[in-house]
């Protein structure tokens, strides 16, 4: 007997290995895949049979005979037919979950190196005139072109050029990066590769965060196993140290030189002069991974599905307190509120929901009343917030947004590089106003965090004794002071980390100001 057992980073934290142990002792013979990407049904098997695969999950140990009998409680049928996953639109995604991820064999027979081959078969601009008519849009969070992208560095004369993917997946709540690597890498370096004839590089890397050691593991391999197809491209792994600034793209390159990563000014763009000076395309692994299915596909078929601008599919990633947490393929337009109430199935905890923040640590807060918006990068730029990696995070009504804006401010703080003053200085003067802001709405309490403190004795005391009658300390005076902050960090800041960070801080100011000592808005009451 076949069975179909993950072993994505995910699924082993849920169990899979014990349960692949399980089914093997007992004489099955186990395929290790990515995941299908809804965790709340890992350790998910798949039992072949002759009406295919049979999904049972979730799966312990001690389920084997039970789930070979095809009794088991957990059985789910085909998975695939799952509302979860029948609605979706695996463009990028469509092996994770089904195939080994690092045979050759079996990348093949989905389709694996079509899109290469009809892109060898063409010259660099066609490829180029593909991407961009296309649609595609940088999926790390800035929605650049990815074609106009490849265009300036095809144009760009050079002997030597380069093809990076930036695998530093930091926004809190994303794992899409991670699933793909871990699922399906060949698609990956197929994007590489391509991308590598359409500019005319010659080598490649990929920055992988080393808190992804079995993604790093399973890029190499892969990056071994598929030498001699992607060949005279050649590609390597570089594994990052833990800093979130190093998924800024010249940071990136500064920490691939080997130099401490420190964002550098642009002009110059890193695609005219980027890696050791050279140009350089530099793509999310989710712009990447779309190519394969662009090039054997068509353009037409990728940018047929979308909205507005924003074409083709978007890999969404639902995490924090919901029931239904994973990976959602759609084209963009789906609502915010599609996204959290019926596919997420709302809170785990079965309370309302109060916030949700989209994008990462520097994505906006949004309640309820903003689920209209369709997931798309303009309606969320217009909206005050981004849509960023495309992860959401859940939070039901026990959460204190002013506690998560001064998360914001403190997150930033921690991460800064430090070479710019609104982010370095600005952040930790944000945590100190939250502090006060805090400490002094209705109830007010003093701050558990042992993290980052304002000092009553320190620096913000002196200044206030030195011109009372110009600071004002109340709680509306903060407030003031901290939109002003914000303003200059939004306006002044070098990189997106300082520059974004008053995103999550004034979505939490507006949409929910009674947690900040203010009354509440009226549009609450009308939800
Ligand atoms: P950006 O808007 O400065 O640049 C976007 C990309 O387009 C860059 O690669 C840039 O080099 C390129 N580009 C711009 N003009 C170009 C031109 N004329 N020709 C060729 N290339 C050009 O944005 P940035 O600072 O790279 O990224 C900010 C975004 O990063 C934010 O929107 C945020 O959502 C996202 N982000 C993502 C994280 C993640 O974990 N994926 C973490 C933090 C932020
Ligand atoms: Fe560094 Fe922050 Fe300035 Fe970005 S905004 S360059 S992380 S100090």
């Amino acid at each position: 007997m076949r069975v179909f057992i993950s072993r994505d980073m995910a699924s082993v934290a849920l169990g899979a290995d014990d349960v692949a142990r399980a089914f093997a002792q007992a004489g099955c013979e186990v395929v290790r895949t990515g995941s299908r990407g809804l965790f709340s049904i890992e350790p998910l098997v798949e039992v072949d049979t002759d009406a295919g695969r049979i999904g049972f999950g979730p799966v312990g140990p001690d389920d084997v005979a039970a789930v070979l009998e095809g009794s088991h409680a957990s059985r789910l049928g085909p998975v695939a037919e799952l509302p979860f996953f029948a609605g979706q639109q695996r463009f990028t995604f469509a092996r994770c979950g089904v195939i080994d991820p690092l045979s050759l064999t079996d990348y093949a027979a989905q389709d694996g190196w079509v899109g290469l081959e009809k892109a060898r078969a063409q010259a660099p601009q066609a490829v180029v005139d593909t991407v961009k008519g296309s649609g595609l849009r940088g999926r790390g969070g800035a929605g650049f072109p990815t074609g106009i992208k490849w265009q300036t560095v095809l144009d760009a004369p050079a002997d030597e050029k380069f093809i990076v993917s930036n695998a530093d997946e930091g926004d809190s709540g994303t794992f899409a990066d991670r699933m793909l690597m871990e699922g399906d890498p060949f698609c990956l370096i197929e994007g590489m590769a391509i991308a590598a004839h359409a500019v005319g590089a010659r080598h490649g890397y990929i920055y992988i965060r080393s808190e992804y050691p079995f993604c790093i593991a399973t890029m190499r391999a892969a990056i071994e196993a598929s030498a001699h197809i992607v060949a005279p491209f050649t590609l390597e792994v570089r594994e990052g140290a833990g800093a979130y600034v190093c998924g800024e793209e010249t940071a990136l390159l500064d920490s691939i030189e080997g130099k401490r990563g420190q964002v550098r000014a642009k002009p110059p763009l890193p695609a005219l002069q980027g890696l050791f000076g050279q140009p350089t395309v530099i793509n999310n692994v989710l712009s990447l991974a779309a190519v394969p299915f662009i090039l054997s596909e068509g353009a037409e078929a990728y940018a047929a599905v979308g909205f507005g601008r924003s074409r083709g599919t978007m890999p969404v990633q639902l995490a924090g307190n919901v029931k239904h947490g994973g990976l959602y393929e759609i084209g963009f337009g789906i609502t915010l509120g599609e996204l959290v109430n019926e596919i997420g199935g709302g809170t785990a905890s079965g309370r309302p929901v109060r916030a949700v923040q989209v994008g990462g640590p520097l994505g906006a807060y949004f309640p309820p009343g903003m689920f209209h918006l369709p997931f798309d990068y303009e309606a969320f730029a217009q909206a005050g917030g981004l849509i960023g990696h495309a992860g959401i995070t859940v939070f039901d009504d026990s959460v204190d947004m002013a506690h998560m804006a001064r998360f914001a401010m403190e997150f930033c703080a921690a991460e800064s590089c430090g070479k710019c003053t609104p982010c370095r200085i600005g952040s930790t003067r944000g945590v100190e106003i939250m502090d006060r802001i805090i400490a002094q709405r209705p109830g007010g309490e003093e701050k558990k965090d042992p993290g980052l403190r304002w000092d009553d004795g320190g620096l913000g005391k002196a200044l206030y004794s030195r011109s009372p009658s110009r600071i004002d300390v109340s709680i509306e005076g903060q407030t003031a002071l901290l939109r002003d902050l914000a303003d200059t960090m939004k306006y002044g800041s070098l990189c997106a980390l300082g520059g974004f960070t008053p995103y999550p801080v004034l979505s939490a100011l507006d949409y929910f100001p009674e947690d900040f000592g203010a009354p509440a808005p009226i549009k609450e009451a009308a939800e």
